[in-house]
């Protein structure tokens, strides 16, 4: 059988949406090649949010074309995810080495694809065309029936697309409009992941808290959001639940009492502001004040004074002015974020701000980009520092990431913590008593009570 390797970019959805591609293609009999230079189909998953991630997907495919030319010509070439959506065919017309371009809403056609490719029965396909009930196919999981331990985080899709049409989003355009998956389902597969052995499961979609807006009526002043987080957080031998991304605009005062509520949720939020300046958030259309972010804040931290709180900004928006970037580093002063992604704003293709007037010349974007991250990383390295001598409880993961002789896990606030521990420590909950703070990164000596 042949084998495929799937390099991904992009967001947590794009890491899910490779893993079903690959347990796909697994159960048609694909082996899954350790790297691309041994593969005979290699699919690129893209994203599309700022120009840097697509440039860098299609730098990737015009080098794989190169030299799988040279070397192994009959090697299958494919775009999948956002880029392949928002680009479509257009990317075989310049790059005419690329076999596959597949669409956000046809993920679950990989396997037939690729077998009529593979078989010569067709040479290029290009399928972006929206399915309905698509936003049920991403439910094949690696870790199911397998003997991986990289099962202990999962993530479960819960919706596709957004309506919000932020000014600057291509989102909504390469995921299209809201659909989202019934309540039973999410959690079939969820109980399903908990008995392959998960311990967390990190619920998907790209604005979360608009999940089952349409499908599922309010209950008791609870929207389908929460319903779904209560339905989630009975399944026994679940240990944690996140999710990611919400958007402010969610959440209302049932899902902040949430918090409070449901022991396994996680008390840590990734709420994105975007902007402090109330002038900058209007021509974005994000559909809140600065005041009600705050005000936000301050009822979850009531609920929570811990609870880690991380959001995304963007620079240098059209039109931003000096006073306007003042709001947002007096904003991210105010609120003390444990940590922020910064991001120099780039303009998209058919995206209201691409057009408007006032875009942002490069050395000021860079500059705003710089400055806030520097602030960023001040006050998050204050925060981090404060969990010295702190014992904290976490949730082993697995290797490292940057020394896959340690472990690493993470605190309920979702913060990072690495170990020196053994194998059988992954999936258990454990304190660890910290010793150094780096940024963004903690490390800890396994407590007392945990020697065993
Ligand atoms: N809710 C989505 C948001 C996707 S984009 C999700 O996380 O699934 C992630 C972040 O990228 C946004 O919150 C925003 O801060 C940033 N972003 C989006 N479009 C951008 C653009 N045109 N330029 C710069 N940053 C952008
Ligand atoms: Fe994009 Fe705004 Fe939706 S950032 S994903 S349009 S909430």
């Amino acid at each position: 059988m042949p084998s495929a390797y799937i390099k991904t970019y992009g967001c947590q959805m794009n890491e899910r949406d490779s893993e079903a591609v690959a347990a796909q293609l697994v159960a048609k009999g694909y082996d899954l090649a350790q790297s691309e230079h041994q593969a005979d189909v290699i699919l690129l998953n893209t994203c599309s949010v700022r120009d840097q991630a697509e440039q860098k997907a299609f730098g990737k495919m015009v080098n794989l074309a190169k030299e799988t030319k040279r070397s192994r010509p009959h090697t299958v070439l494919g775009f999948m995810g956002c880029m392949a959506q928002s680009r479509g065919q257009s990317l075989i017309d310049k790059l005419p080495d690329v076999d596959l371009v597949l669409g956000t809403q046809k993920f679950h056609r990989a396997g037939d694809y690729l077998d009529q490719i593979l078989t010569g029965e067709r040479r290029k396909i290009c399928d972006i065309e929206a399915e309905q009930g698509s936003e049920s196919t991403i439910r094949d999981h690696l870790s199911i029936g397998k003997d991986t331990n990289g099962s202990i985080s999962a993530y479960v899709s819960i919706m596709q697309g957004c309506n919000q049409h932020c000014t600057f989003c291509i989102v909504p355009f390469t995921r299209g409009h809201e659909r989202s998956r019934p309540i039973e389902e999410i959690v079939a597969e969820c109980r399903e992941l908990v008995a392959a052995g998960a311990k967390e499961i990190v619920l998907l979609g790209q604005i979360v808290t608009s999940y089952g807006k349409r499908e599922i009526s309010t209950q008791n002043g609870k929207s389908a959001f929460v319903q779904l987080l209560e339905a989630v957080h009975e399944i026994d031998g679940l240990e944690r639940i996140r999710f990611t991304s919400p958007h402010p605009k969610g959440y209302g005062d049932d899902l902040i009492e949430a918090y409070g509520c449901l022991p396994k949720l996680c008390a840590s939020a990734h709420i994105p502001v975007q902007s402090g300046s109330d002038r900058v958030l209007k021509l974005m259309h994000r559909g809140y004040t600065r005041e009600r972010f705050l005000e936000i804040i301050g009822k979850l931290r009531k609920v929570n004074p811990n609870i880690g709180i991380t959001t995304d900004i963007i620079v240098a928006f059209p039109g931003e002015t000096d006073a306007d970037f003042q709001k947002t580093l007096s904003l991210v002063e105010e609120v003390q974020f444990d940590n922020a992604f910064v991001f120099k704003y780039s303009p998209r293709q058919d995206t209201p701000a691409a057009a408007m007037a006032n875009q942002i010349p490069t050395e000021v974007n860079e500059q705003r980009h710089a400055h806030l991250l520097n602030k960023v990383s001040e006050i998050g390295s204050n925060r981090y520092q404060r969990y010295l001598d702190q014992t904290v409880r976490i949730l082993v993961e697995g290797p490292s990431r940057r020394n896959p002789n340690r472990l690493q896990g993470r605190t309920t606030c979702n913060k990072i913590v690495v170990f020196e521990g053994h194998d059988r420590h992954v999936g258990q909950l454990l304190d660890l008593k910290i010793y150094r703070a780096g940024l963004f990164t903690l490390y800890g000596d396994p407590a007392i009570l945990n020697l065993d």
